[in-house]
Formats: C-alpha cells, sequence, structure tokens
C-alpha cells in the first residue's frame, strides 16, 4: 500500500511586504536581497490571522482539489513552529474549525522540515493501513518572531500555509522519506525563549524573542546536508537524477537550491523556485511550491518529484514520490 497526494492546496495572507519597502525599514537594498538570496517579496499576516487561520484556508484548498469532505478525513498532522499557543495545538484548533470530532490531530515541531517530518508521519500511517484520508500541512506566521530591526533576517522570511491531502493506493505514491537531525548545531539558528525557558519575571517579556542566525555557517552546513539527502536518497532507491521530473526544494536561498540543482545535475527549469515571492515560510514553504506549480500545470500526474527541506535543530527530510 502507497500513500498518495490526492489534493494540494496552499494560503498566502493578503499584504505582501516588497524588498523596496524593506529598504525604508532597515540598511539593505533590493538589490543586495535579490543577489544574496533571490527573495523580491514575502507575504505577510494581517495582525488578527494566526497559524490556524492560514492553515485552515490551505487545507480547505486542498480538500476542494482531492474531492474529499471533512468527514473523509481521519488524521491530522500539522508542521509549525510558530503555533497560535502552546496548546491546544494547532492540528486541534484546525479539526474544530472543520468541525471534525475523534481523529488524532496534532503539530510537529521540525523548523523549516516541519513539513517533511508531518508528510513522513503520515505516510506511516497510511501505509499500514490505518489511516484512510489524512491532512498534512506546513503553516506559519513567522514575522511574528522574526526581529524587524535586524536586516540580517528580517529580509528572509514571510508567511503562509501549504497542505496535502494523503490517500491510500495501489501505485505509488510516496516511495520514500528520509528524515534526519543534529543538534550539535544549536547555536547557528534558533529562537532563544519558550515557556520553559524565559528569560523576565512576566511571561510574555518580547526581549530577544526572536530568530537568532548565523546565516553564513548556516548556509554552509545547509548546502552540504541537502546535496547529501538528495544523493542518498536516489542511490537508496536505484533512481538516477535525470530521472526525477521535478527537485521541489525548502525555500530558503537561491544558492543552496542551486548548489543541490548543480551536484544532481538538474536544470534549474526541472526545479520549482517560489522564494521569489515567498520568501523563506519554514514548513509552509515546500506544500507551499508543489501546490503552485500542481495549479500551474507543472507538475503532472504520474510525474517524479524530488521534495526536500533542512531548518533549525539542525533538521533535515527528503522525499520521492510519483504525484
Ligand atoms: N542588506 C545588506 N547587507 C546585509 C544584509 C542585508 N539585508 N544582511 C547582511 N548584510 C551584510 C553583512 O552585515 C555583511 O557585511 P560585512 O561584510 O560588512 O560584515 C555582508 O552583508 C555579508 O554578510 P553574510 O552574512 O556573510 O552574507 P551572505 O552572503 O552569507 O548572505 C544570508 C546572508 C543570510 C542571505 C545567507 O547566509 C543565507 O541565506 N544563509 C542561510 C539562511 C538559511 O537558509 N536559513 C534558514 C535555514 S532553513
Amino acid at each position: 500500500m502507497y500513500a498518495r497526494i490526492a489534493g494540494t492546496g496552499s494560503y498566502l495572507p493578503e499584504r505582501i511586504l516588497g524588498n523596496r519597502e524593506l529598504e525604508t525599514m532597515v540598511d539593505t537594498t533590493d538589490e543586495w536581497i535579490r543577489e544574496r538570496t533571490g527573495i523580491e517579496r514575502r507575504h505577510i499576516a494581517a495582525e488578527t490571522q494566526t497559524t490556524a487561520d492560514l492553515a485552515e484556508q490551505a487545507a480547505r484548498r486542498a480538500m476542494e482539489a482531492a474531492g474529499v469532505t471533512a468527514a473523509d478525513i481521519d488524521f491530522i498532522v500539522v508542521g509549525t513552529t510558530t503555533p497560535d499557543v502552546v496548546f491546544p495545538n494547532v492540528g486541534c484548533l484546525l479539526q474544530e474549525r472543520l468541525g471534525i470530532r475523534g481523529c488524532p490531530a496534532f503539530s510537529v515541531e521540525a523548523a523549516c522540515s516541519g513539513f517533511m517530518y508531518a508528510l513522513s508521519i503520515a505516510e506511516r500511517f497510511i501505509a499500514t493501513g490505518r489511516v484512510a484520508c489524512a491532512l498534512v500541512i506546513g503553516a506559519e506566521t513567522l514575522s511574528r518572531i522574526v526581529d524587524w530591526s535586524d536586516r540580517s533576517t528580517c529580509v528572509l522570511f514571510g508567511d503562509g500555509a501549504g497542505a496535502v491531502v494523503l490517500k491510500p493506493s495501489s501505485e505509488p505514491g510516496i516511495i520514500a522519506c528520509q528524515l534526519g537531525a543534529d543538534g550539535h548545531y544549536q547555536d547557528l539558528l534558533y529562537h532563544p525563549y519558550g515557556p520553559s525557558r524565559c528569560p523576565g519575571p512576566v511571561f510574555g517579556d518580547q526581549e530577544g524573542h526572536f530568530i537568532h542566525m548565523k546565516g553564513n555557517e548556516v548556509f554552509k552546513v545547509a548546502v552540504k546536508t541537502l546535496e547529501g539527502i538528495a544523493e542518498k536518497m536516489l542511490v537508496d532507491n536505484g533512481v538516477d537524477a535525470a530521472e526525477l521530473d521535478w527537485l521541489i526544494p525548502h525555500q530558503a536561498n537561491l544558492r543552496i537550491i542551486q548548489a543541490t540543482a548543480k551536484r544532481l545535475r538538474m536544470p534549474m527549469e526541472r526545479v520549482v523556485l517560489t522564494l521569489q515571492d515567498h520568501g523563506n515560510t519554514s514548513a509552509a514553504s515546500i506544500p507551499m511550491a508543489l501546490d503552485a506549480a500542481v495549479r500551474d500545470g507543472r507538475v503532472q500526474r504520474g510525474e517524479l518529484l524530488l521534495l526536500e527541506g533542512f531548518g533549525g535543530g539542525f533538521t533535515w527530510g527528503a522525499c520521492l514520490l510519483r504525484f
């Protein structure tokens, strides 16, 4: 039994923050951002919008595309690092909004690899026959944990959500998922506080509650790791890179993506890029890129895709699948 993607969906908040506007906020230029990252604009959630709001829109679109209703869903997993509240988890918030009761609903915290972790978990439940219809989501409001006065990070991130509906199939389907992590790199990319490690006497003190990143060092590990996991996935499954129809990578930096494509000898025409319009949306970036390419007709049924992500932790994951 395989798990197969029956439908995709995504949602971007209305407000667009372009590089030119960032020039008025921090000491940066549109040229620097485009050259160093490939990003031109990103979407920012409205003050009243939360991660669950974005996730709900993406989920409804994926369900519509898959031709399923809330009554069909029997598993909900959300990859996110920016949940609405500590608990209930975003999966439960979503379950209530969709009017579903009783099925497992939870979130997975693996930073930018969150969707890869969530997809891999849901795939196992489907492939072992325990679940018949899973909703798998990556959703983030990273703008809430970005220091808007720090030019080295604020130009990179954006908000959004992407979702897929997974169903069982005798045809592939997801062929393989591979996950990994290395907690020794904690000091390169982190958010310093949470409910159990809070600096001020009053919870909610915002001092330092932002993403901290040593960009240059993250860059090097990201390139090496992403190249490595892509190659391992292909070797382990006896697939040649030339057989891949599409590489759908986490959208963090164009230069990181180009390095992976070069290593696989894949032309950039077969790489789905959304980071120019979305920025780095963490766990949402891969399912949003997949949905964009499905909806504009690039990704077709039966094509062979390699999805891969890398993020804080460090965490990483890849998935080889026939769409
Ligand atoms: N505008 C203008 N200048 C900036 C800038 C900005 N927004 N941000 C940093 N700079 C400056 C730095 O201060 C530095 O100046 P200096 O040489 O005078 O000290 C210079 O640009 C180079 O900085 P550096 O950090 O070495 O640039 P870089 O080429 O490594 O690009 C990143 C920075 C963040 C774009 C890049 O390192 C990156 O993408 N890293 C990976 C990030 C990532 O993937 N994170 C998430 C993982 S999921």
